[in-house]
């Protein structure tokens, strides 16, 4: 299955928007569970790939109590300068997830979150990442399912497409690219990869507000730079009446979507896969 050519580069302001803002919507919530699905433990050799501000790096640092090593590997120097600043005792490199710069059998485990759907060839990054494990460690991948799947992004990103031109479908059309089971099983297996565990569960992004939903979306990614000031301002009032739906008695909003969680190693370990749903 091939990638797109989106890479999600933010520049440095927008980096800090995104660990301030999206980190706590989002992201945060989802580390735990693939630190969980990869079996992080005190003593291992851990590898964050497109770590982004460190998010889940943190959380296995955290996991390991200070025992064992942890490194953070990105693209983007905005986002690794952030990641550096929060967190000095986490071994942060910037690197391309198609070709680590890491010898064969570096990490116990190998974690990826959000970001499988941003590498233009996602085989061969998977591939990269079953080459720096060691021999019965673990590759453990977060993705978002597909936008059919999605009960509260769906209505918010098809409101967004009616308004953002060609740049922006492509950017939050990629997001969702990764949502077919079938085919991302297809994929670890073409990476010589063999899933041991599949884990599908509902999120809740949380915001403060509506228009704090747009501003998230918006001006921590690079949409930002792909919309005129009109194209927002329309995203902002047709996503007042789509999110409706989704607002608390207190007026903050709760927008569940749907991610899969999965952990595999190298073809010849051991067989099996367990899946459940939250
Ligand atoms: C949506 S962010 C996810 C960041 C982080 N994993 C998290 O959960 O917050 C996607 C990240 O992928 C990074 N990225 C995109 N392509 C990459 C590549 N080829 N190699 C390394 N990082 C890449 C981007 O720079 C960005 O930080």
């Amino acid at each position: 299955m091939a990638g797109t050519a989106e890479t999600f580069q933010l520049s440095l302001e927008a980096a800090e928007v995104y660990e301030s803002r999206f980190v706590p919507a989002i992201f945060g919530e989802w580390a735990p569970h693939l630190v969980q699905a990869a079996g992080v433990a005190p003593g291992q050799a851990v590898l964050d790939v497109a770590c982004g501000t460190g998010v889940v790096a943190r959380e296995a640092a955290d996991r390991m109590g200070g025992r064992g090593r942890v490194v953070g590997l990105d693209l983007n120097q905005g986002m690794l300068a952030v990641a550096g600043r929060l967190r000095p005792d986490i071994e942060w490199r910037q690197g391309d997830a198609a070709q680590l710069p890491f010898p064969d059998g570096s990490f116990h485990a190998v974690l990826c979150q959000s970001a499988l759907m941003f590498f233009p060839d996602p085989a061969h990054a998977l591939r990269e990442m079953a080459r720096v494990i060691t021999a019965d460690g673990t590759v453990a991948v977060q993705v978002w399912g597909r936008l059919e799947s999605q009960p509260g992004y769906g209505p918010f990103f098809n409101a967004v497409a009616r308004h953002v031109g060609p740049d922006g479908i492509s950017l939050i059309g990629t997001y969702w690219i990764h949502g077919d089971l079938d085919k991302l099983a297809a994929l670890f297996e073409s990476a010589g990869l063999q899933i041991t565990a599949t884990r599908t569960r509902l999120g809740i992004a949380r915001f403060g507000s509506i228009d704090e939903v747009v501003k998230t979306e918006v001006e921590s990614t690079p949409l930002r730079e792909r919309i005129s000031d009109d194209v927002y301002r329309r995203i902002l009032e047709d996503s007042r009446r789509v999110l409706r739906q989704f607002l608390t008695e207190a007026g903050k909003v709760e927008l569940p979507i749907e991610g899969h969680l999965i952990s595999a190693s190298h073809r010849q370990g051991r067989l099996g896969a367990e899946s459940g749903s939250r």
